[in-house]
């Protein structure tokens, strides 16, 4: 989301986590299902249709289709972000074919009994630069290391930190600054901003029931983006290609809770030796 305002942020009773995660594997599913299927030949209006059906069959509503972040800007036409090489994020599905070496990268959200979903993953088309692959492993790897940095009673800041410093220990990548991770719940977007760069030990708290939208973009050139005249477009200034990864997270008095990943996170998180701590049913 777009920068704003600093604050602690929604904070939801274990049915409504419950929710969350209803509205989590809705996405999860679609962007596993996705990254199945995406490939050269197709264009990204049919990537979209892939997460139209599975709302469809879900009979959940899209996070994103219609949506209005104000200051004018013409409602979001689509129910994904398809970002293709140097767009960084809010691509629009639109009659561009996908061709062999594209990094594409899928962000959506879903909304189950009034709270939503968000999550991106970027994917490789055919085969790309082993640069690309780089690029995107760092990113993704960053995002792990900014969820295995929230904890009780910790600050926005120590994910922050973490995710900054990931990156740069991955290589010499742009960290994007236009835009960061968010709360979420009701909304796709509310406070708090989680920046994916910045200090330990800043921000808000992070309290037991708060819901995050975790999701470093970097680039392979520098940081800088700018908006194309669509006024949803994002693209990297130096035409260097960018990755987003994205996911919805709780923490738990057990641990984390990843509620876009399939499997609440438990192999990632387990890998990493950091604690797995989903709600019981
Ligand atoms: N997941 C995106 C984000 O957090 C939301 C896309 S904006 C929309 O920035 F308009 F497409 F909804
Ligand atoms: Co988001």
């Amino acid at each position: 989301m777009k920068r704003s305002r600093r604050s602690g942020g929604e904070i939801l009773s274990d049915d409504e986590l419950k929710l969350m995660r209803k509205a989590g594997l809705v996405v999860a599913r679609a962007l596993d299902e996705i990254t199945r299927t995406a490939r050269a030949g197709m264009t990204t209006r049919e990537v979209d249709a892939i997460a139209v059906e599975v709302l469809a069959r879900a009979g959940a509503a899209s996070s994103f289709l219609g949506y209005e972040p104000g200051y004018g800007v013409p409602p979001y036409p689509a129910v994904t972000c398809l970002s293709v090489n140097e767009v960084v994020v809010h691509g629009i599905p639109s009659d561009r074919v996908l061709a062999d070496g594209d990094l594409l990268c899928v962000d959506f959200g879903a909304i189950v009994g009034g709270y939503h979903g968000d999550a991106a993953r970027s994917i490789a088309i055919g085969e790309v630069e082993p640069q690309v692959t780089k690029l995107s492993d760092a990113t993704r790897e960053a995002m792990w290391a900014g969820i295995g940095a929230a904890r009780i009673g910790g600050k926005i800041g120590d994910i922050s930190w973490a995710i900054q410093q990931s990156i740069t220990s991955s290589g010499r990548y742009g960290i994007v600054r236009d835009y960061t991770g968010h709360g979420i719940g009701h909304q796709m977007h509310q406070p708090p901003d989680v920046p994916n760069y910045g200090p330990a030990g800043r921000g808000p708290v992070i309290q037991r029931g708060l819901c995050l939208a975790i999701e470093p973009m970097a680039t392979a050139g520098n940081h800088r983006t700018e908006i194309l005249d669509d006024e949803w477009t994002v693209v990297t200034c130096d035409n260097s290609v960018a990755a987003h990864w994205e996911n919805t997270i709780t923490v738990t008095p057990h641990g984390l809770w990843v509620l876009t990943e399939l499997d609440g996170g438990e192999a990632e998180l387990t890998r990493r030796g950091l604690p797995f701590g989903p709600l019981a049913d």
